[in-house]
Formats: C-alpha cells, sequence, structure tokens
C-alpha cells in the first residue's frame, strides 16, 4: 500500500495508479500547540510504500511519523521514496561547529526503514549517509518532453560544471542541440556570481538547465549574464522546483518562457511526473 506524505499527495496518486496499489487513506492532523500528528490505517502484514518529499521541518517530521504510524500498524516492510530530500544541499560541515544535516536527516530517516529511494539528490554521495544506502533515481531525461518541440538551434546550458551531465541528459533525451556550462560562485544563499561560457547563443534558443531552481538566484544570474547576446527564447528546467521567495518573480523579469519541473516538488512548474521512473526502481 502507498502512503503519502502531505507534501507530495499528486505524485503518490500518479504512483499507485503506476504501480496498481492502492493508496492507503492518511489523515494530517496538528495539535493546538502546533505538533503534528499523522495517522495510517490498519497496514497488518502489508509492504507499506512511503512517499513524501521533505521539503520543510514539518515535512520531515511527518514522515517520521508516517514511519513508526506503518509499523505500529503491522508494516512488515518499509520503503521511503524521498522524490526530494531536503537538507540535501548540506551535505558537509561548511565551517567549523556546523552540522552535516544531511547526514543528521538521512541518520534519522534510516532508524525507520528498510529501503530508502531518492530522485537526482544534490550529491550523489547523501545517498551513503543512509543506512542501508539509499538508491538514486534519474529523472532528469523526461525533463525534454515539455520542451517545445521548435526550439531554434538548441543549447542546453548548464549554471556550473556540476550540473552539465543533466544539461547533457536533457539534451539526448530532446535529441538535438549543444551543451555547455557556466562557471558559478555562490557569495551567499541568494549572491551567486556566473562566469558565462562563450558558446554561441546569437539567434538560438536557449535551455538552463539545473537539479534545484531554489531562489531563482542561479538561474536569473545565469540568464542576465546572457543578456546582450541577442539570445532566442530562454526556458529553464529543472528536477526539483523548490522555487521560494521570490523565484517566479526573478525568473520572470529575466526574460524566461517557461519554467519546466517535475513533482518530486508539487508546484505549478511541475511539468511531468518522476512516478514511472519511481515506479520502474520499485520493480526492479
Ligand atoms: C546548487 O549548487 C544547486 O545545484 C542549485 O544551483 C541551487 O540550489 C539553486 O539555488 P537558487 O535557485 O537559490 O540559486
Amino acid at each position: 500500500m502507498i502512503v503519502s506524505g502531505s507534501t507530495s499527495q499528486s505524485l503518490a496518486a500518479t504512483l499507485s495508479r503506476e504501480l496498481e496499489k492502492p493508496l492507503a487513506a492518511v489523515s494530517y492532523d496538528r495539535f493546538p500547540d502546533g505538533e503534528r500528528l499523522a495517522s495510517v490505517p490498519d497496514f497488518e502484514g502489508e509492504r507499506a510504500i512511503l512517499v513524501a518529499s521533505t521539503t520543510s521541518s514539518d515535512a520531515h517530521l511527518e514522515l517520521l511519523q508516517l514511519q513508526d504510524a506503518v509499523r505500529e500498524a503491522g508494516a512488515e516492510h518499509v520503503t521511503t521514496v524521498l522524490p526530494y530530500m531536503g537538507y540535501g544541499r548540506q551535505d558537509a560541515a561548511f565551517e567549523s561547529g556546523q552540522p552535516i544535516s544531511a547526514r543528521a536527516v538521512a541518520r534519522a530517516i534510516s532508524t525507520g526503514t528498510d529501503r530508502v529511494l531518492t530522485v537526482t539528490p544534490h550529491e550523489e554521495a547523501v545517498c551513503d549517509f543512509f543506512e542501508p544506502t539509499a538508491e538514486s533515481i534519474d529523472a532528469a531525461g523526461r525533463l525534454a518532453e515539455p520542451l517545445p518541440t521548435d526550439l531554434e538551434d538548441p543549447v542546453f546550458l548548464s549554471p556550473d560544471a556540476g550540473a552539465i551531465d543533466l544539461a547533457e541528459t536533457v539534451r539526448d533525451a530532446y535529441g538535438a542541440g549543444e551543451t555547455d556550462y557556466f562557471e558559478k560562485v555562490r557569495h551567499t544563499g541568494t549572491d551567486v556570481e556566473i562566469t558565462p561560457s562563450d558558446v554561441a547563443v546569437a539567434g538560438r534558443d536557449v535551455v538552463v538547465v539545473d537539479d534545484i531552481i531554489a531562489t531563482g538566484s542561479t538561474m536569473s544570474e545565469a540568464i542576465a549574464v546572457l543578456g546582450n547576446r541577442d539570445v532566442g527564447r530562454v526556458f529553464v528546467s529543472c528536477v526539483h522546483p523548490l522555487l521560494v521567495r521570490d523565484a517566479y518573480t526573478k525568473l520572470a523579469r529575466a526574460g524566461v518562457e517557461a519554467i519546466y519541473g517535475t513533482d518530486t516538488i508539487e508546484r505549478e512548474a511541475s511539468a511531468v511526473s518522476v512516478a514511472p521512473a519511481i515506479a520502474e526502481s520499485l520493480t526492479e
């Protein structure tokens, strides 16, 4: 039976159809002091598949409750699917005295599950923080699907070298185009400096591809450096459309025609579902 965290209800429903497995009735409640209480039905002898993107501290807590609840309700096996792993970008102690937050949350999640799957983690190494090691699912290829079929001599750019694989995956799935990447230095959470690539973009449509769009700073800076190069249409694609604060405004002001993301995070920009890729991993 599939159990959805409150953040991933649409994806869990799609996965339930893909796998032809029932979707559990879950209730998400809160006590007057703000504490959460998630409840599940009877799971005696069942295998539970929990689907929950941990996009907030509340979502993390709710997932831990759901894991505990299905065990209490008799589940004999628990698989946890983290379509988006929150705190995954904090994969190191960047200054002394700081935690390795990705490891801390991975340890907590590991205690309540037999298996963990996650979609396009920020760094593959975070999978090793789970016990047993989390399985990583690559769904980036699907990001080619919502792109217009008439892209003009397209260039698929990534905002830094770390995301060039994603840009190549989307280009390969699209079936045409060149790839390149910018150099990025992050000064603060919202202040990033992008050094342009020297790829020719005049008159060509550009698709900037990244794993996450959070504040939109990276994408809008990347597009700004293309500003005076007579670029054609500009699209942005990402696996995880976190889109916090004024991200939509930043991207619109940067001249983006459309934002395409997946449903690892359920947003207006979630144009494609990762459910088929998750279903394939679960049935291998
Ligand atoms: C960081 O390296 C990631 O790949 C993304 O570039 C980053 O998380 C995007 O964040 P923001 O939209 O806040 O610039």
